[in-house]
């Protein structure tokens, strides 16, 4: 055990977190039909044995339509859940709680793999395009699928894909589930004004753009056993030239806390385009802001993310009250035993037992 504020296990629900490290959730686009493979078993593993405290999964499509790309992982079929369950116990074997971040990727549907591109799938491709649809018919970027806008039928069916996809998660072993509200995607589209033109009861004030976030939360909660944490993943400002406020995001997050969600993972950006935001500049822990007023506004837990990728940084938003867990993503690519050089790096009395007992074992022999 250690005193170092980033070191300290951290509690939600029924479900304890060895310590503040998180691993963001990062897309592979390697599936196939949805259904992970020795590709996601081997990236996995790597993070199983990594030291870090828990883990969300990337964004998998709660229907074949909601992936990003042909190559997103799903959770609609049985054989998903299976292949999942092999990843899980990986992590439940170590110890560290793992998340399946829940995607409908809206607008932003029916895309190449980001190395092919990232654009639209194009007609006559080996992957054919399919039809995406959003809050209105409105492109996620100029010249890409123009969406068609959802019927209110359509949204219902949406909110019950997200609570099925959440038994599958259960049933896949993940100790909860990530709501991916952020990056442009269709629980975004309906909270930012520039995306979202509705006239009905789910556009205009932020009461009626957050009403569809909220039933998700709410549908999922319904699903979820009492003790499994909800985390719900916020774009907390849109990006260059869109419209979203951090305050509009406070206001959700109240929302989303009377819904049962445990954590905001606060995120950034994806509308109109990329994560670029409109405010700041992504410089080290430019988002730890937004993890930080909702967090002493709404009493929710937050994770912050976003180019935190020093050791005495994240200790030290941990320690302020900033955020209760930091996310990192291409820092945990970068390094895979992040977690063990932060734990040395912080003066950590014996860094090799954040890992697993065998490295823990040999590495302290050695040292
Ligand atoms: C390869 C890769 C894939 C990503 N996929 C997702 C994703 O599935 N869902 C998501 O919310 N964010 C995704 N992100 C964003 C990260 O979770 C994170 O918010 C962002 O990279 C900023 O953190 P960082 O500076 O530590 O990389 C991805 C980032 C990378 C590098």
């Amino acid at each position: 055990m250690s005193d170092i504020p980033l070191f300290t296990p951290f509690t939600l629900r029924g479900v304890t977190f060895p310590n503040r490290i998180m691993l963001a959730p990062m897309c592979q686009y390697q599936a196939v039909d949805g259904v992970p493979n020795d590709w996601h078993r081997a990236h996995h593993g790597r993070y199983a044995t990594s030291g870090v405290g828990s883990v969300v999964v990337e964004a998998t499509g709660i229907s074949a339509e909601g992936r990003i790309s042909p190559g997103c992982c799903g959770l609609y079929n049985d054989e998903q859940v299976a292949a999942w369950r092999e990843i899980t116990d990986l992590y439940r074997a170590q110890g560290i709680p793992v998340f399946v971040q829940l995607n409908h990727a809206g607008a932003k549907a029916s895309t190449m793999r980001p190395w092919d591109g990232g654009g639209p799938l194009e007609p006559g491709s080996s992957e054919p395009p399919w039809q995406t649809v959003a809050p209105s018919e409105i492109a996620a970027r100029e010249g890409w699928h123009i969406p068609q806008a959802l019927e209110v039928e359509e949204i219902a069916a949406i909110v019950s894909d997200f609570a099925r996809a959440a038994e599958r998660a259960m049933d896949a072993g993940f100790d909860g589930v990530e709501i991916h509200g952020a990056h442009g995607y269709l629980l975004h589209e309906f909270m930012s004004p520039f995306s979202n033109k509705r006239a009905d009861a789910y556009g205009g004030l932020v009461e009626n753009r957050m009403r569809l976030p909220v039933e998700v939360a709410r549908a999922v909660r319904a699903v979820l056993p009492q003790n499994a944490p909800l985390l719900y993943r916020a774009s907390c400002v849109d990006g260059e030239g869109g419209s979203l406020t951090l305050d509009d995001t406070v206001a959700l997050s109240h929302a989303l806390k009377a819904e049962g969600v445990d954590m905001i993972d606060a995120s950034g950006g994806g509308i109109p385009a990329g994560m670029r935001l409109a405010q700041q500049k992504p410089v080290p822990g430019f988002q730890v802001p937004y993890a930080a007023r909702i967090k002493a506004e709404t009493g929710l837990a937050t994770a912050a993310v976003g180019m935190i990728t020093e050791a005495e940084m994240a200790n030290a938003i941990v320690a302020e009250g900033k955020a209760d867990l930091v996310a990192l993503a291409r820092g945990m690519l970068r390094d895979p035993v992040w977690p063990f050089h932060a734990a040395q790096a912080l003066g950590h009395p014996e860094p090799a037992s954040i890992l697993p007992k065998l490295y823990a074992f040999y590495l302290k022999l050695a040292s």
